[in-house]
């Protein structure tokens, strides 16, 4: 399996893979708005041509006064049978060194289920993210959302 930048033509790939492992799904249009902004910060996991992972990443727009530019990642997935052999590490890790390096972030946050066990294993134990707040029904269900982040600033 290669890991490699998202391209304009890998979009639909990553939209079916998103679309079989989550429920938050986006349009076509957002997909190609996070490309074509932030080229460098969304990878694939590709095997046999085939998408079988992604993440979807981009630079906060609307960053306050005052606060650092930071990294946002939109969505990450890998299908099942994909699983447990580090992809999803390795696309956070891609996407990480990017933010850091070509827009000088200085953190990156994302939002995740309360209840997904996996991801919270993939962010907390093994890439050190924190609990920076929780957001109380945050998805369109009511499930609430803990919101994450993780200092890039040993990359800059
Ligand atoms: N249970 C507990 N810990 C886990 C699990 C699990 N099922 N899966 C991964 N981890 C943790 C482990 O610490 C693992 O290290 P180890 O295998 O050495 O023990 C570490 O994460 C790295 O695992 P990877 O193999 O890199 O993760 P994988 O490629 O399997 O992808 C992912 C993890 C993306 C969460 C996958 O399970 C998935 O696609 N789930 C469905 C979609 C999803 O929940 N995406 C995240 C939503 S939040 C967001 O997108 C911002």
């Amino acid at each position: 399996v290669n890991i490699r930048p998202a391209r304009v033509d890998d979009l639909m790939g990553m939209q079916a893979c998103n679309l079989h492992n989550l429920p938050e799904n986006y349009t076509l249009k957002y997909y190609m708005y996070h490309s074509l902004t932030w080229p460098q910060l969304s990878y694939v996991a590709e095997d046999e041509g085939k998408v079988v992972g992604y993440i979807l990443a981009k630079m906060e727009e609307d960053v306050p006064e005052g606060d650092e530019p930071h990294g946002h990642v939109t969505s990450i997935s890998v299908l099942r049978s994909y699983r447990r052999l580090g992809l999803a590490n390795r696309l956070m890790i891609q996407s990480q060194e990017a933010m850091a390096t070509v827009y000088k972030a200085a953190y990156v946050s994302l939002h995740v289920r309360k209840s997904n066990r996996a991801a919270l294993g993939l962010y907390r134990d093994t890439l050190g993210f924190t609990v920076k707040d929780i957001e109380k029904g945050y998805y369109a269900d009511g499930e609430d959302a803990y919101a994450m982040r993780l200092s890039l600033k040993h990359l800059a």
